[in-house]
């Protein structure tokens, strides 16, 4: 056997030399899952540098492999940079997915397929307690989180994770090879659950091209504003970054802000809210910080928080927005941190009460968690923040919540530097959503 298939290897370069070119260009990489927003199905997303045929063959998990198929389309993605790298982008959606049950499934064509990969469809209602991994600012190189999310991710301990802006550092570098080495690296937590996520200004490079191509989030913004419900809460994600790089278009801080006004106005309606009484935001750059650094959250006014009033028209900031709208929680990433805050508004702690601050808070609660691990490594604290600030850490980390029910959400911060301890805890209890909360 060995001497005939050695003879056929020869054979085979003698005389067909291409055919032994490994096909590397077809082969499907840089796997990841994304919600589409509308129950019962997923989204999944990959990479090949060939253009091929978009194929996902999955099953429910235990029964026969591949049962059931289905085909998207491939986009062309041509990097920015000076070599113009070409990547083929593959979507598939799934439909019909049982709630709650697992599939197993492969990507790609028949001139190659990927590792064998599973999720669970996002459970169906209201009436469950949905557990999320969150964190923003993890790059290729010193992802300190990665590990711990990976066996967490893979343990099932998550329904989804959310990485609220700055990816890779910086997915456009060296031509985007970074950005795919760093799609490869997440692909191990980003191929099993829903990955959602928000722009930061690390994906600024070509108007967010590696962002928007590489990304299937809901919506027909290229990822860059949407919304999706999940158990109790209805979850909105943002771009903070239209308010910072005006090159781009002025016009997006107000199509975004229009946006985000019908959003709230629509989940706001009595038998929405009823049914979703969360409204958590995500972005990338905070409202509120303390660190000491040059962003616009500690020395100077936050363009998130007011707006800005140096351009033409001036731009709305989004704090009264939120709070008008009865927002309970709003995550934010940016600080290599984490830090929690009182409930706040307009820089004024509303406890709800002394004893309990977090029952029945009267203004929305930030939480700022961008501590995943980056090259850029940790940001510091000034010493005495101001009274809104509750708890700060800056221990490499991430966060874990669950949405309990309509009454209570749990958060707390995972310390990668204290081997995966937790420091701190927050029970968000609220009986009442909605502005009616704030009285
Ligand atoms: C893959 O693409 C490269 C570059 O465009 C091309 O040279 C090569 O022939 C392609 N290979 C296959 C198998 O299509
Ligand atoms: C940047 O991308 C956004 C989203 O696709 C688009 O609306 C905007 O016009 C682009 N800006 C420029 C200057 O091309
Ligand atoms: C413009 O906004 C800045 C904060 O970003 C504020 O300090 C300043 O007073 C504002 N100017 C006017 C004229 O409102
Ligand atoms: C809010 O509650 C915390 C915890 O009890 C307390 O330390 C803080 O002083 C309170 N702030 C205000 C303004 O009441
Ligand atoms: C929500 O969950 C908490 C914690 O388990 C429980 O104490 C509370 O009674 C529940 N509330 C509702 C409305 O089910
Ligand atoms: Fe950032």
């Amino acid at each position: 056997m060995g001497c005939l298939w050695m003879f056929w290897v020869f054979f085979c370069f003698a005389a067909a030399p291409v055919l032994s070119v490994p096909p590397v260009g077809l082969q499907p990489e840089q796997v990841h899952v994304s919600y589409t927003g509308v129950p019962q199905s997923m989204i999944i997303t990959w990479t090949t540098f060939n253009k091929t045929e978009s194929w996902v063959e999955y099953g429910v998990w235990g029964g026969k492999l591949f049962q059931l198929t289905a085909q998207g389309s491939c986009t062309l993605f041509k990097d920015g940079g000076d070599e113009g790298r070409k990547l083929y982008m593959h979507r598939v959606t799934l439909t019909h997915l049982k709630p709650g049950t697992a599939y197993v499934y492969h990507c790609g064509s028949n001139d190659g397929w990927s590792d064998i990969l599973f999720f669970t469809a996002i459970k169906e209602g209201s009436e469950w307690s949905p557990k999320f991994a969150l964190f923003g600012d993890l790059g290729n190189d010193n992802p300190q989180s990665l590990a711990r999310l990976q066996k967490e991710t893979q343990l099932g301990m998550y329904d989804v994770i959310l990485h609220i802006g700055d990816f890779a550092y910086d997915m456009d570098e060296d031509n985007a090879r970074i950005g795919d080495e760093f799609m490869r690296q997440i692909q191990s937590i980003a191929a099993y659950v829903p990955y959602m996520t928000s722009p930061g200004n690390h994906e600024n490079a070509y108007n967010f091209s590696n962002y928007r191509n590489r990304f299937s989030m809901p919506g027909d913004t290229e990822s860059l504003w949407y919304s999706w419900n999940i158990g109790p809460a209805h979850i909105i994600s943002f771009s903070t970054e239209v308010y910072f790089y005006l090159e781009y278009g002025l016009d997006l801080i107000f199509k975004q802000y229009s946006w985000l006004e019908k959003d709230l106005e629509e989940a706001n309606k009595p038998e929405n809210r009823r049914v979703r009484p969360w409204i958590i935001t995500m972005a990338h750059r905070p409202m509120y910080c303390s660190n000491d650094d040059k962003d616009d959250c500690t020395k100077f006014e936050s363009y998130v928080r007011v707006g800005r009033n140096d351009t033409m028209p001036v731009a709305p900031g989004l704090e009264k927005l939120f709070y008008d709208y009865g927002v309970d929680l709003e995550l934010w990433a940016h600080e290599h941190t984490y830090e929690r805050l009182w409930p706040v508004y307009g820089f004024q702690v509303f406890n709800g009460s002394m004893e309990h601050p977090y029952v029945n808070p009267r203004a929305p609660v930030h939480i700022i968690t961008g501590s995943a691990g980056c090259r850029e490594k940790h940001d510091g604290f000034i010493p005495a923040p101001r009274d809104w600030s509750a708890f700060r850490s800056t221990d490499y980390g991430y966060t874990r919540m669950q949405i309990l029910n309509s009454t209570h959400l749990y958060l707390e911060q995972v310390s990668d530097d204290q081997n995966g301890r937790v420091i701190d805890i927050m029970w968000l209890v609220k009986e009442q959503h909605g502005t009616a909360a704030w009285k």
